[in-house]
């Protein structure tokens, strides 16, 4: 996204050029799924697509918001900050200027323009991109010099606690500390941070199904209850267990018959994926291709299987994949429901792998995928 197109979109829309702007990525998670709000661990890199935000500061208290690519406008007072259903892109917005005041910072009241191109509903977190990109412009606006992780966290205070979705950190954290060409191992307790080198050679390409992921918001925060009940009822017998990341594969094993059958399903999908996340970066790391395919693949099949949160057009995709010789590993990406799938494929084979895929997928489920070959790339930034 170009510097010059944001700020263009602010010119025309407002007549007048933009003090500041601030752009943040979206990311492809290649590996731990659901695992960060259970303090786990996770594999994203952000992507080159993202949401770029420019502003100008105006008189008086009203906040005014152009979704530029939506044609839409919606203005809004610092003391009324509340959720309006007309405009749920404005939320994002106001979900930061709230975070933000909660921790003490008033931000000048201005007029913003929005824009990206991250495909919605897709699994690409453009809502974190925009969150993240929102507080980068809000610093600015208001003259604050806020730590990088900071950022992070504000951006999912404002979707925790004003848009209402209980997301982890993963996507926050992606769209800030990514990195042209690697991966993030990121600790989602601790939030220490490595970056991991795509193997040579190879592509990310990412399917979308053009399910768009409706369900996503209350299955989610159910699949999250699951988890702390699964915690709650394991501390019994393990009292040094705060979070399922401190559950070894072992003794989940053992404890497993203790648990109602739904909730076991859940605690062993989240207990396995963080330790596949570690064998994926080692895989990755001595080029075991072989190996990254079985782990991305088993981590697929136990989001179908145990957690729950595939759908059959995301398991065909996988299936097409898994079938092309040049693919080394293909899962669903983000919260599931529909969205995406992330498949690992040899740069010469991006073409074909596509046309078998796109094929396949339209005889099996009748309906039409997009596929995007994303390069790994730099988090957020003020423009
Ligand atoms: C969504 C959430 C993330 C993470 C994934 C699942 O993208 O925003 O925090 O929980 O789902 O891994």
């Amino acid at each position: 996204m170009e510097r010059e197109a944001v700020l263009a979109a602010f010119r025309d829309l407002t007549g007048r050029d933009a003090e500041t702007a601030a752009y943040a990525p979206g990311r492809v998670n290649l590996i731990g799924e659901h695992t960060d709000y259970n303090e786990g661990f996770v594999l994203p890199a952000a992507i080159d697509r993202g949401v770029a935000l420019a502003a100008r500061r105006v008189s008086g208290d009203a906040f005014t918001l152009h979704a530029v690519d939506l044609r839409e406008s919606c203005t809004f007072g610092r003391s009324s900050l509340e959720r309006d259903g007309r405009y749920p892109w404005a939320d994002y917005f106001k979900g930061v200027v709230w975070a933000l005041a909660n921790r003490g910072f008033s931000i000048p009241a201005c007029e913003v323009a929005v824009t990206g191109d991250i495909p919605r509903g897709a699994g690409l977190s453009s809502s974190a991109a925009y969150e993240v990109a929102a507080v980068l412009l809000c610093q600015s606006l208001g003259g604050l010099d806020l730590p990088a992780q900071e950022i992070a966290k504000l951006a999912r205070e404002a979707e925790n606690g004003f848009v209402g979705v209980a997301c982890g950190i993963m996507d926050q954290m992606a769209a800030v500390f990514g990195e042209k060409g690697r991966a993030l191992l990121l600790d989602c307790r601790s939030l220490a941070r490595e970056a991991v080198d795509i193997p040579s050679g190879i592509k990310i390409v990412v399917v979308n199904s053009g399910v768009r992921h409706s369900l996503a918001g209350s299955e989610y925060n159910t699949r999250r209850a699951q988890c702390d009940e699964g915690v709650r009822l394991l501390s019994v017998s393990l009292p040094q267990v705060g979070s399922l990341r401190d559950v070894a594969p072992e003794a989940l094993v053992r404890l497993l018959p203790d648990l109602p059958p739904v909730v076991a399903k859940r605690c062993w999908h989240v207990v396995l994926e963080n330790a596949r996340v570690h064998e994926a970066v080692a895989a990755m790391r001595s080029g075991d291709l072989a190996q990254l395919r079985t782990l991305m693949a088993a981590s697929h099949f136990s989001l179908r299987d145990d957690y729950e949160v595939s759908c059959p057009e995301l398991d065909i995709l996988v299936d097409l994949a898994l079938a092309q010789p040049r693919c080394h590993g293909a899962r669903l990406t983000g919260a599931g429901f529909g969205g995406s799938t992330v498949n690992l494929v040899e740069a010469e084979a991006v073409e074909s792998f596509s046309r078998a895929v796109l094929a396949g997928y339209r005889e099996r489920s009748g309906r039409s995928a997009d596929v995007h070959v994303f390069e790994p790339s730099a988090g957020a930034r003020s423009l």
